[in-house]
């Protein structure tokens, strides 16, 4: 098979991005470069696993060859997927290394990622190329005990939106969406249902959420967000919430 489409997925390991790149790899012409610290179950010669620890900076930088696989393709896309929810506690308790590891994670890496994919594509007109970055409703919402990750979910809903601009400015072609997936049946999910309510004091309502079988399914939220690769003529904003999409 002439793979034709490339796709980068960073947290390709479980939860959402490992929901995506399964999706992914049923596409006709797809290869797949995904990434996280641990080993991928997922076995498939189209797909491409790359070990590598977010808050390590200078190990991503000396993995940009790799992770943009050469190829001629009709189509790139980066899924900036990876996120971690910080240390679930109150200013006063909080660590400089989590807070140092978290905005590595959630908004330096997703930078570093769509600056090497615009030095690479800005100017291939003929390459369809879409940046999807994966933000949450807490973008948008002040959540006690989530200062990291509001923080840096606003950062890269932000930054999403300047890369937009640039975009429209340099006339590059390049599609930028920054999308909220809803509360997702993920590890991450099972890591906020276990904090302490003096840390978190929503704990109880997320614990609720999962009682009453409210989450989503990382197969049905990875296929809607799919939806912005595939037709991003058809949304014109470019921080979506996977609850509202059509
Ligand atoms: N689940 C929800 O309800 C929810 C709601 C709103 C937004 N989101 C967002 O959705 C995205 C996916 O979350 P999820 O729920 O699928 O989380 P998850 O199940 O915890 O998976 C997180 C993924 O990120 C990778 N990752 C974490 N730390 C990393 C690091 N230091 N270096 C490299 N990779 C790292 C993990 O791989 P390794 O462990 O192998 O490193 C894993 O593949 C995140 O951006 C999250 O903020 C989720």
């Amino acid at each position: 098979m002439e793979n034709k489409h490339l796709y980068i997925v960073t947290g390709s390991t479980k939860g959402l991005g490992k929901a995506l790149v399964e999706e992914l790899l049923k596409w006709e012409g797809a290869t797949v470069v995904g990434m996280g610290r641990s080993v991928s179950s997922i076995e498939h010669p189209n797909y491409l696993h790359i070990q590598v620890d977010f808050s390590e900076l200078t190990q991503v930088k000396s993995m940009m060859n790799q992770i943009f696989l050469e190829g001629d393709y009709q189509s790139v896309c980066l899924i900036n997927n990876a996120g971690w929810i910080g240390e679930i506690a109150h200013l006063g308790n909080l660590s400089a290394i989590s807070l140092e590891k978290i905005m590595n994670i959630n908004v330096v890496v997703p930078a570093l990622l769509m600056n090497e994919f615009v030095s690479r594509f800005k100017d291939k007109d003929q390459v369809k190329r879409v940046v999807v970055n994966i933000s949450s409703g807490a973008a948008v919402k002040s959540i006690d005990g989530w200062l990291g990750y509001c923080g840096s979910k606003a950062a890269l809903n932000r930054m999403t939106e300047v890369a937009q601009q640039e975009a429209v400015l340099e006339k590059t072609g390049i599609k930028y969406f920054a999308v909220a997936p809803g509360v997702v049946d993920t590890d991450m999910q099972q890591e906020i249902r276990n904090s302490r309510a003096t840390d978190f004091s929503s704990v109880d309502h997320f614990v609720q959420l999962k009682n009453d079988n409210l989450l989503l399914s990382p197969q049905d939220v990875a296929g809607k967000i799919l939806s912005l690769i595939e037709f991003p003529e058809r949304y014109l904003e470019v921080i979506q919430d996977v609850r509202t999409m059509g």
